[in-house]
């Protein structure tokens, strides 16, 4: 941002009739927030219209002055939307739009500080800045469900190994695996909602900390913009950066389902698995080795848990052990803040267009199902028949640790090491060494026998119809 102060002009402030001379260089450095708080002017500026409205209640404007400073504020608002920056003396984004105003309106803009502070309004226009960051996360959210959703879809019956300990354990389907994502993503558009509504408690009204002395309609005022209800008390209300918190935790958990999903994804796409190939839209090269397809989208992904992790303990470091009422510390909840958002909003789209792109290898993925990972399936048809699990477990164990040491595959073993572990395993039991038989035996809700999944698909569906 370049910034300019015509020679020998005073600059704008919103405070200073106490002091004699004028502030040192440094403070104003380290003072100054409208680096971080710019991005709030369309907040600041919808709830200084709403305000003006409400002065007329509190009989400080007439009707007339109001809209005079209405109009002055939309007026403003268009200037900063054509690329009016701010100059260098400009505190914050509340200074900016008061001097704007001004040049708009003259002196009456003065009149509209009446009964408020920059410290019921900074939180009044975080919330909503908030409210609105929050809807439009959710949206990406939803819209990255969808992906899953429709992914499943497209691969139902395929089968592939599921992991415990990065380890083979048991065959799922495809399917399966996909909406186990899109419920934690679930999860975090829920979370995402509720810390919405946790903002959508409105501050305004509280002036520096004891309330307004003005009798502005508070209600009014909220219902005008948008909020849900408003503060109880004006000192927790200066205070209070919960909703920010909340914001940034929902964030911070979004990333690490983000992470997760990119790691299988990345682990899925080596050449080592090949259960699935990155479109090239979704694929970097290397500068030195030509074969490569790198999958930066997923890798960042995996990454920014870190990223989000850093802004919300600094936010909670921020908040810790300040006194009641608003403090100076708080200037810095936005930078975290902010941080998180646009961390966020730079995922989803690249996470969402990774999954919606590749293409899965089917035949890698089933190739991939050994017959020892339905090991506890040939124990289960042993249980079925009176034996006590542990025993099973045992019987099983012994014949994979055979077909181990003699490099075949479980299925391959002859009948006659079956009955020799126990007399109960005919050769009608290797029929439980399919995959597919593996899944029917899982018909419960929640788990990943066919029927069961296309179920969960129906649930998912829902959901999304619902939204
Ligand atoms: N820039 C400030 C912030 O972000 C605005 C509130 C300043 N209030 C005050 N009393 N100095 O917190």
């Amino acid at each position: 941002m370049k910034r300019r102060q015509p020679a020998g002009k005073k600059a704008h402030q919103l405070w200073g009739g106490r002091f004699a001379g004028g502030q040192h260089p440094a403070l104003e450095a380290v003072n100054r927030s409208i680096d971080i708080d710019f991005r709030l002017w369309p907040f600041d500026v919808r709830l200084s219209q709403a305000w003006a409205n409400a002065l007329v209640g509190a009989r400080v404007f007439s009707r007339t002055e109001a809209i005079r400073v209405r109009r002055g504020l939309g007026r403003v608002a268009k200037r900063i939307a054509s690329g009016v920056r701010p100059l260098r003396t400009d505190e914050d984004i509340h200074t900016l739009i008061d001097r704007l105003l001004h040049d708009e309106v003259g002196d009456i803009a003065s009149r509209l500080h009446t009964g408020r502070s920059r410290n019921d309004q900074v939180v009044t226009a975080s919330r909503l800045y908030v409210m609105d960051a929050l809807s439009k996360l959710e949206r990406e959210i939803v819209k990255l469900q969808r992906t899953c959703v429709a992914r499943a879809s497209s691969v139902l019956g395929v089968i592939m190994p599921a992991y415990t300990h990065l380890q083979r354990a048991q065959p799922v389907s495809v399917a399966h695996w996909l909406l186990a994502h899109f419920w934690a993503l679930d999860r975090d558009r829920v979370r995402t909602r509720a810390a919405r509504h946790s903002a959508g408690v409105m501050p305004l009204g509280s002036g520096a900390i004891a309330g307004s002395a003005f009798r502005v309609n508070r209600a009014r005022l909220a219902r005008d913009l948008g909020f849900h209800s408003i503060s109880a008390n004006s000192i927790d209300a200066v205070g209070d950066r919960d909703f920010m918190v909340e914001a940034l935790f929902s964030m911070t958990t979004l990333t690490t389902h983000l992470s997760r999903l990119a790691e299988d994804l990345i682990l899925f796409g080596s050449s080592e698995f090949g259960f699935v190939r990155f479109a090239d839209a979704f694929s970097t090269g290397s500068s030195m080795m030509p074969q490569k397809r790198n999958p930066d989208a997923l890798e960042l992904a995996r990454a920014s848990p870190a990223r989000m992790t850093g802004d919300l303990v600094t936010l909670l470091g921020t908040l810790k052990g300040t006194p009641s009422g608003y403090n100076k510390d708080f200037q810095e909840d936005k930078r975290a803040l902010f941080d998180g958002f646009d961390g966020v909003a730079l995922l989803l789209p690249a996470v969402s267009g990774t999954l919606r792109t590749l293409r899965f290898n089917r035949s890698r993925m089933l190739a991939a199902v050994s017959s020892s990972m339905m090991a506890t399936d040939l124990a289960d048809f042993l249980v079925r028949r009176g034996v006590s699990f542990r025993d099973a477990h045992h019987a099983v164990g012994s014949l994979v640790r055979q077909a181990e040491s003699a490099g075949i595959e479980l299925s391959e073993l002859p009948v006659s090491s079956l009955q020799d572990a126990h007399p109960l395993l005919s050769s009608a039991a290797r029929r439980e060494l399919s995959p597919l038989r593996s899944l029917r035996n899982r018909e419960l809700p929640g788990g990943t026998g066919p029927s069961a999944v296309s179920s969960q698909l129906a649930s998912a569906r829902e959901i999304l119809s619902d939204i």
